[in-house]
């Protein structure tokens, strides 16, 4: 079987790492691949925004199955055009991953179908936007309605706070299109969750819910990053509350773009917030989290492989199951000094070997390349060390160990991931 991974970060390397495992014989293939990933697949090097490129090798090349990484490739149409030449790929059409890169169509999808979120509106107009802030009072949350690698939502604690924020988003472009559009919508409260669902459009299956760490610094503090640690499970997503998060947010999303034409074949990613009135979406995107990847699919105790091919093309994933491995994982992101604003790459990375034998630390690579047969730094967010064990904390000094072992000039990353659920007291509060 020969598979095509697009794109190049923490998550894609989990991904080959994951499919590596579920299908040893497999020949695989990343675009652009980093330090990590290239040990385990053929480099393609073609840039994930060269669409026809892409399909072009694809179909060339005979690939039994794409797996796109990355939301950008999939909002710009690579799925369209994967399909079109007949090539099964993992990822939604363009028109399904509207759900990720257009948050107006989101919105108004949940709105018309019920599913919990912020109350919200949409804005054009940057005086229409001011007047409707003044209104509604802080705190309040300002968003570029496109694509803004993550940057693009703004939490305000006062009405000024959020006035300059609309004003940069739809008078200074701060965000170039993405920002033309903007969403006001009201301030939630409480813990987030990352629920992933692979899914034929129809039937799907839900992954472990895990949590991501946004914040740069300790005890989520300091500025938003790509996110800097994740870990799996999370004791708070109880039976009771998957269930609902499935028949009060899951289903009726997928049966929502399915009416409207553009049915969502690949893995939608719920951000949730657990509020006091229960669980409300965040936002979705259309795709693997980064790095809750890295923390979840190590615990993953059958193929991922399977559902991937069978959505794919074009098949069902009912009557697949999912099982998990006992324990947990949590996974510590390494960065360079400086990120999420700027930093200095190419710096040596040292990783002991006994690090790379011990089967229960995982080390996914992201901003790494080689250079001159050296292992070297190439991008804020370097390496991803997962620790696994038979419980969250064992998960958690393991990873540490493995974060502080690894070596390279001005590493940074945070000591307490899963400090959450290591502080909750018994009524599930942190
Ligand atoms: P987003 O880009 O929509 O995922 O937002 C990024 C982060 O901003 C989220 O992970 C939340 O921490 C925060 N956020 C977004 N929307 C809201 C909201 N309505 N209320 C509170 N926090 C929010
Ligand atoms: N972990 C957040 C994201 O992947 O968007």
């Amino acid at each position: 079987m020969r598979i095509l991974v697009v794109g190049n970060g923490g998550r894609e390397h989990t991904l080959l790492w994951k499919l590596n495992r579920d299908l040893p014989n497999a020949k695989l293939f990343a675009t652009q691949p980093n330090g990590g990933m290239a040990e385990l697949a053929e480099a393609v090097e073609i840039s994930p925004m060269d669409l026809e490129a892409l399909a072009g090798w694809a179909a060339s090349r005979v690939m039994d199955l794409t797996v796109v990484g990355p939301e950008a490739p999939l909002a710009a149409g690579i799925a369209d055009r994967f399909q079109a030449k007949g090539l099964p790929v993992f990822g939604p059409t363009a028109a399904a991953a509207r759900i990720e890169s257009s948050k107006s169509f989101a919105k108004e999808l949940m709105r018309n179908a019920g599913v919990p979120t912020a109350d919200f509106r949409v804005f054009r107009d940057h005086g229409a936007a001011e007047e409707h802030i003044r209104e509604r009072g802080a705190p309040v949350v300002v968003k570029a309605s496109g694509l803004a690698a993550g940057k693009g939502a703004i939490v305000c604690d006062t009405v000024e706070q959020a006035c300059r924020a609309a004003r940069q988003m739809l008078v200074d472009l701060r965000f170039g299109e993405a920002g033309r559009e903007v969403v006001v919508e009201e301030c939630m409260r409480g813990e987030e969750l990352s629920v992933f669902a692979l899914t034929d459009g129809r039937a799907f299956l839900t992954l472990l819910p895990s949590q991501d760490h946004k914040r740069l610094g300790e005890g989520d503090t300091g500025p938003n990053t790509g996110g800097m640690g994740s870990y799996a499970p999370v004791s708070l997503a109880t039976p009771e509350l998957m269930r609902e998060v499935e028949e009060r947010i899951l289903l009726p999303t997928l049966r929502a773009l399915e009416a409207e034409g553009s049915p969502f074949q690949g893995l939608l990613y719920a951000g949730l917030m657990l509020t006091e009135e229960g669980p409300k979406v965040v936002e979705f995107n259309c795709r693997f989290g980064d790095p809750e990847t890295q923390a979840v699919l190590p615990l993953m105790a059958n193929s991922l492989l399977e559902p991937l091919a069978a959505i794919a093309e074009g098949g069902s994933v009912s009557g697949h199951e999912l099982r998990w491995h006992e324990g947990g994982a949590v996974t510590t992101v390494l960065a360079s000094r400086g990120y999420p604003d700027s930093y200095e790459k190419g710096k040596p990375i040292f990783v002991p070997p006994d690090l790379v034998r011990d089967p229960n630390l995982l080390l996914f690579h992201a901003g790494t390349s080689r250079s001159a047969g050296t292992l070297v730094t190439s991008g804020g967010r370097v390496l991803a060390v997962t620790g696994l064990g038979t419980s969250l904390d064992e998960a958690a000094r393991k990873s540490l160990a493995g974060a502080e072992a690894v070596e390279f000039e001005d590493k940074y990353f945070r000591t307490d991931i899963g400090w959450r659920e290591f502080a909750r007291d018994e009524w599930g509060r942190p």
